[in-house]
């Protein structure tokens, strides 16, 4: 048995990181102040950073290193979620915070950045290991890693050198491929580490380990009991201070692109022979290929755009997206998308897969909805005494990845008392008072396994062509749409109408979360 021997189970083994250095450009950005050094803050906590380790913040503003390390302990302080903040760590870790200032677009930046870096791995003992963070505007991606490319930056004589970059990957497809032959000009495919939040995500690893660690799901996880499945991304937050980016980007691009299109991969993948990188990596990508391409006269069935408009949330007042400050009076930005899509193989054929993501929603939740089918002859529908009885409802298995992150299960019961009444009752598993423990945030995991060289819950390239190819024609289509249908859903509401008359043709109507 593989699990009574020692050496073969990988638990044992602690994954130990090797000295380094993380460069984060745009380093006085949102990213890194909210998330990025928090992050790395809290794994400090945890003693999982390596003695030789140190941060070197880049970006064009001039600070000093004490500084960028005020600035970041006020950022930590304000953004840590579920963590003390420790006076006497911060000021271990603050020792290993260091400040560039730099240009992208300037060469002499990247050969100062170098110089730098060899005094930085001197005096913190990084053994020339450097993982490279791009938190910057994705325009930038390209000038970056030619900068680091020719300055010398990329390459592993010294010690590793890894490049995370952050979604988005291309504004398109054409634009995406173009940006993988300009990162491949001088990083080689395996010290890329594209950033996918959402795999980071305890809940959405989770997911894996429940259809693969449990044998008693696996074998309802097809089209033989599945009938279809929800997944909801919804934000009660509006755009906030992004409109820059959110304008063009919109919701699809945003959401389904990249996270939702992943979490629906792990929810319908295969199995791979073993938990590493490559076979995870093939199977993600394998199912990504596998979802159907709608054609231009088809995505109107089967998507919808919505964008919110003015309304009173609560007593408040909250203004459409239009009116967002700075925003463009008449943008065609989707706030709202919702698809229906299906996975063309054996597991999943004619299976729909409903997606939906948006900003002002009532709530904020992300869940995936399983319903099973319904039972193929129902005994309970009869009348007694006059009074309606409650048929079998079908089975729904909800994967809460947040906030409440849990998993529930709903089942039929019998009401007690006389007569043969059926209500839906429901089993729960909450993170939160089954493990006691705080959940890691999805960059405190990714960036220790980048650090680790671990890739697993990392998209590749040929993930992100796939999904392009999915979303593009549905971009295609909205942006050749001759009418104005926006604002069409009231911020606060759960978009569309449109959104329900998509399920509503099929038969089925949208879960509350
Ligand atoms: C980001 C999107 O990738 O994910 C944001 O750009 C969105 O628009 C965010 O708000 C949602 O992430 P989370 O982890 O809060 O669900």
């Amino acid at each position: 048995m593989p699990g009574d021997n020692p050496f073969l189970d990988p638990q044992r083994f602690e994954r130990r990181i090797e000295p380094c250095v993380v460069v984060i450009f745009g380093a006085s950005g949102d990213l890194a102040k909210r998330k990025l050094v928090p992050a790395l803050y809290r794994l400090a906590y945890e003693r999982r950073l390596p003695p030789g380790f140190a941060i070197l913040g880049v970006s064009r503003t001039p600070l000093s290193d004490d500084d960028f390390r005020a600035k970041m302990k006020e950022s930590v302080q304000k953004y840590l979620e579920n963590s003390p903040f420790d006076e006497s760590l911060w000021n271990e870790f603050a020792r290993g915070l260091f400040y560039e200032a730099g240009d992208i677009g300037n060469t002499a930046s990247f050969v100062e950045l170098g110089k730098r870096l060899d005094a930085v791995a001197a005096e913190r003992n990084t053994s020339g290991n450097v993982l490279f963070y791009l938190s910057t505007q994705p325009s930038q991606y390209g000038p970056a890693a030619a900068g680091l490319g020719k300055a010398g930056l990329a390459k592993q004589d010294k010690g590793w050198r890894r490049l995370i970059i952050e979604k988005p990957f291309g504004h398109d497809q054409q634009s995406a491929r173009e940006l993988e032959v300009s990162l491949h000009e001088f990083f080689a495919e395996n010290q890329l580490y594209r950033i996918d939040h959402y795999l980071g995500k305890e809940t959405v690893q989770n997911i894996l380990a429940f259809r693969f660690g449990n044998p008693i799901f696996e074998p309802l996880w097809n089209r033989n009991y599945i009938n279809h499945v929800q997944i909801t991304a919804a934000e009660s937050i509006g755009v906030e201070d992004r409109i820059q980016y959110y304008q063009d980007a919109g919701a699809l691009r945003d959401m389904i692109q990249n996270h939702l299109l992943q979490v629906m991969a792990t929810v319908t993948m295969e199995p791979s022979a073993v938990f590493e990188a490559t076979a995870v990596r093939d199977e993600r990508a394998k199912l990504l290929r596998s979802i159907r391409i709608w054609k231009p006269e088809e995505v109107m069935e089967n998507t919808v755009a919505g964008q919110y408009g003015p309304a009173s949330i609560a007593g408040q007042n909250v203004v459409g997206f239009r009116q967002e400050p700075k925003a463009d009076p008449k943008a065609k930005t989707d706030t709202f998308a919702a698809a229906t899509f299906f996975v063309e193989n054996w597991r999943w054929a004619d299976v729909p897969f409903y997606i939906r993501t948006g900003k002002r929603m009532p709530k904020r939740v992300t869940d995936i909805a399983i319903r099973f089918n319904s039972v193929p002859h129902s005994l309970f529908k009869t009348m007694s005494d006059g009074e309606q009885i409650e048929t079998a409802r079908p089975n729904v298995l909800v994967l809460r990845i947040q906030p409440e992150e849990g998993i529930s299960l709903r089942f039929s019961s019998k009401q007690p008392g006389a007569g043969m009444t059926l209500r839906p009752v429901s089993m729960d598993f909450n993170y939160g008072s089954s493990f006691g423990v705080r959940t890691p945030a999805a960059y405190e995991t990714l960036l220790l396994d980048a650090m680790l060289g671990d890739a697993t819950l990392y998209t590749r390239q040929d993930m992100v062509e796939a999904s392009w190819s999915v979303v593009q024609p549905i971009l295609d289509t909205w942006a050749a749409r001759a009418d104005d249908p926006f604002p069409n859903y009231d911020a606060g509401t759960w978009g569309p109408k449109a959104s329900d008359e998509m399920l509503a043709r099929r038969g089925h109507t949208w879960r509350v979360p």
